[in-house]
């Protein structure tokens, strides 16, 4: 236990610092989507925390679901596809669909995915992500909603791991490994 912990470093977003950018973004969402139909949709797994947070935030009616994602790379870094393991078998196109993520970093995985769910004629799609890192994006995906840009570290916690790790810290911390 006194080991794993020894690799986690400093904090850089507090849970409270995380719970009062997703009660904004809640109130943000719950105006805009008032009297439409709202489905939230993340990929599994690392933003379970997030999408069980913010969707508590929101309060108006809506519907969530997960999609389990397999990526394929080339030996670029632009190609790539991926395929929808599970997931979404319903009919989205009766649906607003936010895709929640937990962080985006070279955006390869989730403008991928944004590009299936767009074939899938949703009624509009935007994504909302925990975290960004813009100085590691290899492709023009933005979010429509940020809620933290971080620099380039590997962070871990509020449902972000290494090797399965650490996803139930309450917080963001960077992963310091094994240094002494
Ligand atoms: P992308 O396709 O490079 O944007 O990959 C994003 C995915 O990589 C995220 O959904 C995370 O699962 C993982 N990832 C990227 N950066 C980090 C990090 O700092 N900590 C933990 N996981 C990360
Ligand atoms: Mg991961």
């Amino acid at each position: 236990m006194a080991d794993i912990m020894n690799k986690v470093g400093r904090i850089l977003i507090s849970q409270q610092e995380i719970h009062e950018a997703i009660k904004k973004a809640g109130a943000a969402i719950s105006a805009e989507y008032d009297g439409k139909p709202l489905l939230l949709v993340s990929i599994l797994k690392g933003a379970f925390v997030f999408l069980a947070d913010l969707c508590r935030e929101i309060t108006v009616p809506c519907e969530v679901d997960f999609i389990t994602a397999r990526s394929y790379y080339g030996g670029t870094s632009s190609s790539g596809s991926v395929e929808i393991v599970s997931g979404l078998e319903r009919d989205i196109s009766g649906y607003h669909v936010i895709i929640a993520e937990d962080i985006i970093d070279t955006g390869r995985t989730l403008s991928l995915i944004a590009e299936k769910i767009r074939g899938m004629s949703p009624l509009s799609l935007k994504i909302v992500t925990l975290l960004d890192k813009p100085e590691r994006r290899e492709t023009d995906l933005n979010a429509d909603l940020s809620l933290f840009t971080i620099p380039d570290l590997f962070v871990i916690g509020y449902g972000l791991d290494m090797d399965e790790r650490y996803r139930n810290l309450p917080y963001i911390a960077e992963y310091k490994g094994d240094t002494l």
